[in-house]
């Protein structure tokens, strides 16, 4: 990379979850590599101290993954913490003040969107947003695509495009990561992925657990914006593009965006919107809520590829379990030529996102014995989902260094929000599910054709049982 490296950290949101969850165990991995050698200040308006703050990071790695001491003692002399509200422009002059000598910092906006506006515009006003100044906004981009259009237009008033980064955590995932490579890397794969060969797509993204305490941000967002217009979208691109021109990961992000662009806007018909019993007693939730927990959604992608291929989404909080996987289903052989009932659920590709990380192959194999009987197997590539780098350290290392190739583009942001628009402003309305179910029963309405949900399990030690259909 020839780009220059930033040379200060400034994170927004310092004492939020997003920070204690995932952003510490990032920073005390980045310090320890060496590759933030930098002050780091924490912007609050918590009425904090610094003292406050690192025990909190302390807290953060405690429960993330353990303190490195040696690393965690650098990181706290690194740190730095300004307090105040984002709308006063004291809050700016102290962080200036905090900057010290440093002219390329990297200011993290891991705030709600509806601030992002104005402290895009504080930074500016006391000139810390200038040549070599870069922005990572989170997710969601926006609440719609008129939210998102707008925001585009006020970052863009004061960072160029090259200069911002637009996180989605998911694009940091190794097993994301290798979606593309497994696809691009083999000759095999290519001549099935499209609709002569391939049955349907679908995607679960399960948790088990609920809110966790977040319910007035859940409240803002609900499921469709909180993980269904970007993570999901984002493997849907993944799985769907056609190959990159070229070898950097621009041409990566070119495709994308094609690919975003071909997706039909959803049909409201075609989602289905829950909430899980008890969602409604959380702490921040209205008594009368109507924001989803759960939504499930058929889409479409206009692209001689993948015309009339259904692709199913399905994302969930209290579900049985917690598991992100894809199913990529092939379509049934032409004649059945052996059993006179074929064993169920063969043909399909199936990728495990998380916990683990795992590619297989259904297959169907000859049982022992005289008769031409089939049974059903996997054939897996596994990997161990401990290794590897966490998604923020990869992401924010990569933004430090100004690479954007595993960020969303403005446009892309924005056609990924034209396909979420109309489940939004035609939301269906929710249904009550109990937790530990799979979600309302109509989920399976909007199932194409005889398609049934496949459901993944806790662990990914025995072969998955694939519905047929
Ligand atoms: C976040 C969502 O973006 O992704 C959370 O806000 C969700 O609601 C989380 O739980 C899931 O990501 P991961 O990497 O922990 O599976």
């Amino acid at each position: 990379m020839t780009e220059p490296r930033s040379d200060a950290f400034v994170f927004f949101g310092a004492t939020g979850d997003l920070a204690h969850k995932k952003i510490f165990p990032a920073l005390q991995a980045l310090v320890r590599s060496g590759d933030l050698d930098m002050p780091i200040i924490g912007m609050a308006r918590a009425g904090w101290t610094l003292d406050k703050l690192r025990e909190r990071a302390r807290d953060s790695l405690e429960h993330n993954g353990g303190v490195d001491e040696d690393a965690f003692a650098a990181l706290s002399a690194q740190l730095r913490y300004v307090d105040g509200d984002y709308q006063d422009p004291g809050t700016y002059q102290r962080l200036k003040q905090a900057l010290g000598s440093a002219t390329r910092p990297l200011h993290y906006l891991a705030i709600p969107p509806s601030m992002f506006g104005a402290v895009v515009r504080g930074l500016a006003d006391v000139g810390c947003a200038g040549d070599g100044a870069r922005i990572v906004v989170e997710k969601p981009f926006g609440r719609d695509l008129a939210s998102a259009l707008a925001l585009n237009r006020t970052v863009h008033e004061v960072f160029p495009e090259t200069s911002i980064f637009r996180i989605d955590h998911y694009l940091g995932k190794e097993a994301v990561q290798n979606l593309l490579y497994f696809r691009f890397a083999n000759t095999f794969l290519e001549p099935l992925w499209n609709r002569t060969y391939v049955d349907s797509v679908q995607i679960t993204m399960a948790e088990e657990f609920g809110v966790q305490g977040r319910g007035s941000f859940y409240e803002e967002v609900g499921a469709i914006r909180d993980v269904v217009q970007n993570h999901m979208l984002q493997v849907v691109a993944l799985l769907a593009m056609d190959a990159p021109v070229g070898q950097g990961q621009g041409g990566v992000r070119a495709e994308k965006l094609r690919l975003f662009r071909a997706m039909q806007p959803l049909d409201p018909s075609c989602v289905v919107r829950g909430q899980f019993r008890g969602y409604r007693d959380e702490k921040g939730v209205a008594p009368d809520s109507q924001v989803e927990t759960f939504a499930a959604m058929r889409l479409h992608i206009d692209t001689w590829r993948w015309a009339s291929v259904p692709f199913h989404i399905r994302a969930g909080k209290c579900l049985p379990v917690t598991a992100t996987e894809v199913l990529v289903k092939l379509k049934r052989p032409p004649l059945t030529v052996f059993d006179a009932a074929p064993a169920p659920g063969a043909d399909y590709f199936r990728f495990r996102l998380s916990p683990q990380v795992t590619i297989s192959l259904g297959a169907r194999v000859k049982q022992h014995g005289d008769a031409m009987l089939g049974e059903q197997v996997e054939l897996i590539a596994r990997h161990e989902a401990a290794s590897g780098t966490l998604p923020y350290e990869r992401l924010l290392h990569d933004a430090l260094r100004g690479d954007p190739a595993l960020f969303t583009s403005g446009d892309s942001v924005e056609a990924a929000w034209r396909v979420i628009d109309p489940a939004l402003t035609h939301a269906t309305p929710v249904e009550i599910y109990e937790p530990g179910s799979w979600g309302p029963a109509a989920a399976r309405r909007i199932m194409a054709g005889d398609h049934d949900w496949h459901d993944p399990k806790a662990t990914d030690t025995e072969a998955a049982d694939i519905p047929s259909g």
